[in-house]
């Protein structure tokens, strides 16, 4: 059940996604202020897809971000912005970097992807120094449920909540790799939107899940996406985009 984020999905991924700052990030930047990061960190965003977390990161702290992505097509994005940000061609399971050099390891969207996960997290253990931080930001099984996309493509709830790790067994993971203090927070945001609007972001496949359904299956989940909405919003219609993120640290 791989995707693949090759140059066509990479830039249409990173125009689905290129919302405004505005959205969660002043919420995440709370959180990871209170890690209390070091003056002028090395950060690493495993998974950096496009760059919009890569680019918050490193306009949020005086430091070095790199970013790290399998997709050529993906890092190719974050070029296109002429950051200074240090790019690596590589996989979060096997990480071209020393030992304890990075003070902040953020894996955003990326777990449920990776099928050595426990892996992905004990490369993020050992690139961090001591004191370090890692922040991982993914969505619990209850968040997927409450999803209004699932109830139109149950086939999607279905591969997530196989793809998505529970929160408990990230925990465990972060454990078992040597972390202390994991702890979680919810970061949601409340949204508005027209039918209309919702309905042309859905089309444009906005969730690289879509791409594991077949085109049939995608186009008869949307033609009743689009009628039932349709019908039952006809103004603007708020709901809640809620994130899972996860911080623990390097003692050791
Ligand atoms: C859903 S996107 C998330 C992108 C970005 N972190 C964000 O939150 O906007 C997942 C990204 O992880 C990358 N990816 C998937 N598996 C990976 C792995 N094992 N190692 C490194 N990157 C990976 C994909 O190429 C893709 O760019």
């Amino acid at each position: 059940m791989k995707v693949n984020y090759n140059s066509r999905y990479a830039g249409k991924y990173d125009q689905i996604w290129d919302l405004p700052e505005s959205l969660f990030q002043p919420q995440l930047r709370l959180v990871l202020q209170k890690l209390e990061i070091k003056h002028k960190p090395r950060i690493l965003d495993v998974g950096c897809g496009a760059g919009h977390h890569t680019l918050f990161l490193e306009n949020s702290f005086d430091g070095e971000t790199i970013g790290l992505d399998t997709s050529i097509g993906m890092l190719k994005q974050i070029q296109k912005k002429g950051a200074e940000i240090k790019l690596l061609r590589a996989c979060g399971e096997n990480i071209p970097l020393m030992n304890n050099v990075v003070n902040l390891v953020f894996i955003s969207y990326v777990l449920h992807q990776s099928e050595e996960k426990e892996k992905l997290i004990s490369e993020a253990y050992r690139v961090l120094k001591r004191n370090g931080h890692t922040a991982i930001l993914t969505s619990s099984h209850n968040q997927l449920r409450s999803d209004l996309v699932h109830q139109y493509f149950p086939r999607i709830l279905e591969i997530n909540l196989k793809r998505f790790p529970p929160l408990d067994e990230i925990k465990e993971m972060l454990n078992r790799a040597g972390f202390k203090n994991v702890s979680f927070s919810e970061i949601s945001v409340k949204q508005e939107a027209s039918a209309e609007e919702i309905i042309e972001r859905i089309k444009g496949k906005p969730m690289s899940v879509f791409n594991l359904l077949s085109e049939e299956e995608f186009q008869s989940g949307l033609r009743s996406f689009i009628k039932n909405l349709r019908s039952k919003y006809k103004d603007k219609l708020t709901y809640k985009d809620s994130s899972s993120l996860i911080t623990a640290n390097k003692l050791a």
